[in-house]
């Protein structure tokens, strides 16, 4: 059997010499960094604190435009900052490095801001939803404000957020940086599982070099540079 990223290759992320600063120029984050990613293949991007792996994943992603440089995202390039949203909204689930769930939302309310941001109906989504917190241990939980859930569910949770749309592209950012070694490994499990079960394609940044080694590639970044 082909896997799904062997079966069709077709670029889906073209990210090429992106170049980023912020503090009106003063400080210089991404110098020309690029990366190329197919359908279904997952990607770890390491590189020391401060090489600029979230800046680079929050720029494919669309909550930041390049200074310069160009971003395809399925072979079209969002220009315009409603080009972004709109192309995240339908393409993109974002696992950040500080999970930005909201405390005294629900799970269930908190997994419900993605599909409602992209104008589905809420009784369209919530059975993808119950399945994502069934899939991840936390249906239990569902009805419960996340400030109550412990980190470990939380990341679950914010796995299952970045999922409910059924995004093709996810970017996940540290997602078991907060996390003990057995419920990092958990977590990660759950989110190879989702992926691989979707045919998406992940593009996750990572300190961990174990982390690093279950994605198809590594990418490493330095001061600003895709290596
Ligand atoms: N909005 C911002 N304003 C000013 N500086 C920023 C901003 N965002 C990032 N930086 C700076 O850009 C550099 C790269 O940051 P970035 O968060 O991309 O690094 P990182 O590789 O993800 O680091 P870490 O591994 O610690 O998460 C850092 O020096 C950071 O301080
Ligand atoms: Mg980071």
């Amino acid at each position: 059997m082909t896997s799904p990223a062997a079966s069709s290759r077709s670029v889906v992320i073209e990210a090429s010499n992106i170049w980023k600063a912020f503090d009106h120029g003063r400080i210089q984050v991404l110098q020309g960094a690029g990366l190329t990613v197919h359908r279904g293949e997952t990607i770890a991007l390491c590189g020391a604190s401060g090489s600029g792996k979230s800046t680079l994943l929050n720029i494919i992603g669309g909550l930041d435009a390049p200074d310069e440089g160009e971003v395809r995202i399925h072979g079209r390039i969002p220009r315009t900052t409603e080009d972004r949203t709109r192309l995240r909204r339908a393409t993109v689930g974002f696992v950040f490095q500080l999970h930005n769930l909201i405390p005294d939302l629900t799970l269930v309310e908190n997994c419900l801001v993605p599909a409602l941001a992209a104008g589905a109906q809420p009784r369209d989504r919530l059975e993808r939803i119950h399945h994502l917190l069934e899939a991840t241990g936390i249906r239990h939980r569902a009805d419960r404000p996340v400030q109550e859930l412990s980190g470990g569910e939380r990341q679950r949770a914010a796995i299952c957020r970045a999922l409910v749309n059924e995004p093709s592209i996810i970017l996940a950012d540290e997602p078991t940086g907060s996390l003990d070694e057995a419920s990092g490994r958990q977590v990660l499990d759950l989110l190879f599982d989702l992926v691989a079960r979707d045919a998406a394609t992940l593009v996750m940044a990572t300190h961990d070099r174990a982390v690093a080694e279950r994605c198809d590639r590594i990418v490493v970044m330095r001061d600003g540079r895709t290596l």
